[in-house]
């Protein structure tokens, strides 16, 4: 672990060099807005923010079209097998924006139900603007992120060219998968560990299910879906009850409170030794959160590419709002307590939290993008 954070903050020391060595080499430009940008390529970016913003997350929303272009971006970059490639094979080109290229192919694949609709709705934008899929699919969910109130600084960066093939199936993993499986399949995406694994995880907490169960659509995996923030870490820790109706055969076994879904696969993983106090450690900790996903986040646009040639445009991404109210924080849900949690990190007590005042309510649905 402590090997870990170290690694983690060399990466982050090299990436700063990394990133100062490509200002040093790149001119500074100023756009036509006054912003002030790493290279003046980035500029054409701003006009791209603005009318997705407008016209595809309906007015800078943390909604179900962000949610999904958030996903969009983990199920495109995840998509690369270097295990694959040492049989002979092809194992996917990582965050290449194959899933866009390829959609019929891709989103057809079970991991990927769903995904169809944000592609569709994406798919305008990408040619009205004359840039390639795998950079519009990580702008989409850096922009999306920033959405949603709680949300680190995003990075984005440029320069992934077309991808030519569809990934394979098989590589993105599913709700139903144990934890043995997703650890090994994100080792081999990207020599991501366990830890890491949990850092990617934190989407969750801005997401909702979308055909997972076609009879339960929209249930957040949270109850605060449209904030960037460690709930998901708190009530996916809850005793849950079996989803009605759901066989338990999707991956989405159970609900901690009413309105919500957990997949089985994040169930598993808050409960796994493994991973059981990586998980706990975002439980108030936003700044713990936020820093880890920008970590992960910058990682997973990049599987597949080459960081070296590609141009930071960073600075068109616009920063987060804060946490309403008084947060950062953590609570347990009204109606819930400290009895409910299904404690798993055997080395560390769950944080003590309030309760927040009032009877028990329902998580409100999220309704899935429209199909375009
Ligand atoms: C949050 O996490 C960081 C990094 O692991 C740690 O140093 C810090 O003590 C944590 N803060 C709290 C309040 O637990």
């Amino acid at each position: 672990m402590a090997f870990k954070q170290l690694i983690a903050a060399l990466s982050v020391v090299l990436s700063l060099q990394a990133a100062q060595a490509a200002v040093v080499k790149s001119k500074r430009a100023a756009c036509s807005n006054g912003a002030s940008v790493s290279d003046e390529s980035c500029c054409a970016w701003f006009d791209v923010l603005d009318d997705i913003q407008q016209n595809l997350f309906n007015g800078a929303q943390c909604g179900a079209e962000a949610h999904e272009s958030i996903r969009l971006v983990f199920h495109d970059a995840i998509a690369i097998s270097p295990a694959l490639e040492a049989q002979g094979q092809f194992g996917g080109g990582g965050a290449d924006g194959s899933i866009m290229i390829f959609d019929s192919v891709e989103t057809a694949f079970q991991a990927n139900v769903g995904l169809d609709e944000i592609v569709q709705l994406q798919k305008p934008f990408v040619a009205k603007h004359n840039v390639t899929p795998g950079d519009f699919i990580a702008f989409a969910g850096a922009v999306a992120m920033s959405n949603c109130p709680g949300a680190p600084q995003m990075n984005f960066f440029t320069g992934r060219a077309p991808a030519t093939q569809a990934a394979p199936d098989g590589l993105v993993p599913e709700p139903f998968d144990d934890v043995t499986k997703i650890i090994n399949r994100v080792n081999d995406a990207g020599q991501f560990d366990e830890l890491e694994l949990v850092w990617m995880l934190s989407a969750h907490s801005v997401a909702a299910s979308n055909d997972i169960d076609p009879t339960v659509q929209g249930l957040p995996f949270d109850s605060t879906p449209g904030i960037f923030d460690s709930q998901f870490f708190v009530e996916s820790q809850l005793r849950g009850t079996l989803f009605p109706g759901s066989g338990g055969n999707q991956g989405e076994v159970e609900s901690g409170i009413p309105g919500e879904m957990r997949l089985q696969s994040d169930s598993l993983i808050a409960r796994d030794s493994r991973t059981a106090c990586e998980w706990q450690s975002f439980v108030n900790n936003q700044s713990k959160l936020t820093s880890d996903f920008q970590f992960i986040f910058l990682a997973l646009t990049q599987l597949g590419q080459n960081p070296d040639v590609m141009t930071d445009c960073s600075a068109v991404i616009p920063l987060s709002k804060p946490i309403p109210g008084n947060g950062p924080f953590s609570f347990f849900p009204a109606g819930t307590s400290i009895a409910d949690v299904e404690q798993a990190c055997a080395s560390t007590p769950f944080p003590s939290l309030t309760t927040l005042p009032g009877p028990a309510t329902s998580v409100a649905h999220i309704p899935p993008p429209p199909g375009a």
